[in-house]
């Protein structure tokens, strides 16, 4: 690894595969998931070593609500018992959770051991591992348009800014992604960071997401050190 590569403050990562991981070997869609949960584990080590401030995960979309039933509650109690079983460690490495997304479609269980998580790492200084879940870009912008015309409602002499609208977003507060990747080489946004995205750098991998672990990360963060960010100018 050299020495001098430019470390993402952001790094999110739309995990992608799961079910084409299972389904090369002869699985059920759930052990694509179950082996996912692995490469989750071991991107979060690998990102808090590496000094990443923020990393977030693409878990569960607004359009992921479509899926079968089975396979939805599946999802959701995947996330349930990995959040009891990694919290510990969370705390132990100083890692703040936070869960983002359309909270009201969550069933309870579910919205209790998000919040049990957000709680407990509350005061947690370090990495900040960001989960997005019944997440959307446009349901996102909708909400917070919806929020921010409310207050330009209530005091219509009030200028709003175009940063003003950011505060309204469920990632106020949170710098936008300097990195995306995209697993199992699908080469689309996916309805996710609409806004946030305008400046992230994309890195798309072929690699399924129960396969990506420490060195996929790596190596994605190695190749985003060789981008040239220029942000519409002349260097
Ligand atoms: C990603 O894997 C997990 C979620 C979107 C919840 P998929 O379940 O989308 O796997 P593929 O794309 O069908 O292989
Ligand atoms: C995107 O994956 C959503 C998540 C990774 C949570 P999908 O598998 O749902 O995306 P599409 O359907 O291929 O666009
Ligand atoms: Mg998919």
């Amino acid at each position: 690894m050299e020495e001098n590569r430019i470390i993402p403050t952001h790094v999110s990562i739309i995990m992608d595969g799961n079910g084409r991981w299972a389904k090369q070997r002869g699985l059920e869609r759930v052990s694509g998931h179950k082996e996912g949960r692995e490469s989750v584990r071991a991107c979060v080590t690998c990102a808090a070593k590496t000094g990443i401030k923020y990393l977030s995960l693409f878990a569960f979309s607004e359009e992921n609500w479509n899926r079968p039933v089975k396979e939805v509650s599946a999802l959701m109690d995947l996330l349930v018992d990995s959040i009891a079983a990694e919290l510990g460690r969370f705390v132990e490495n100083n890692i703040r959770v936070l869960v983002l997304g359309n909270r009201k479609r969550l069933n309870p269980i579910v919205q209790n051991s998000i919040r049990s998580a957000e709680e407990k790492t509350a005061s947690c200084t370090g990495m900040t591992l960001i989960i997005f879940l019944s997440y959307s870009g446009k349901w996102d912008i909708f909400q917070a348009a919806q929020r921010m015309a409310a207050d330009m409602a209530a005091d219509p002499k009030r200028k709003f800014s175009m940063e003003d609208f950011d505060s309204y977003l469920v990632t106020a507060g949170i710098p936008d992604p300097d990195l995306i990747i995209r697993t199992s080489g699908e080469q689309r946004i996916s309805n996710y960071l609409l806004w946030q995205a305008a400046y992230s750098e994309f890195y798309i991998t072929d690699i399924m997401w129960p396969d990506f672990r420490e060195k996929e990360l790596t190596d994605a963060i190695e190749e985003f050190s060789r981008r040239d960010r220029r942000y519409g100018k002349v260097k």
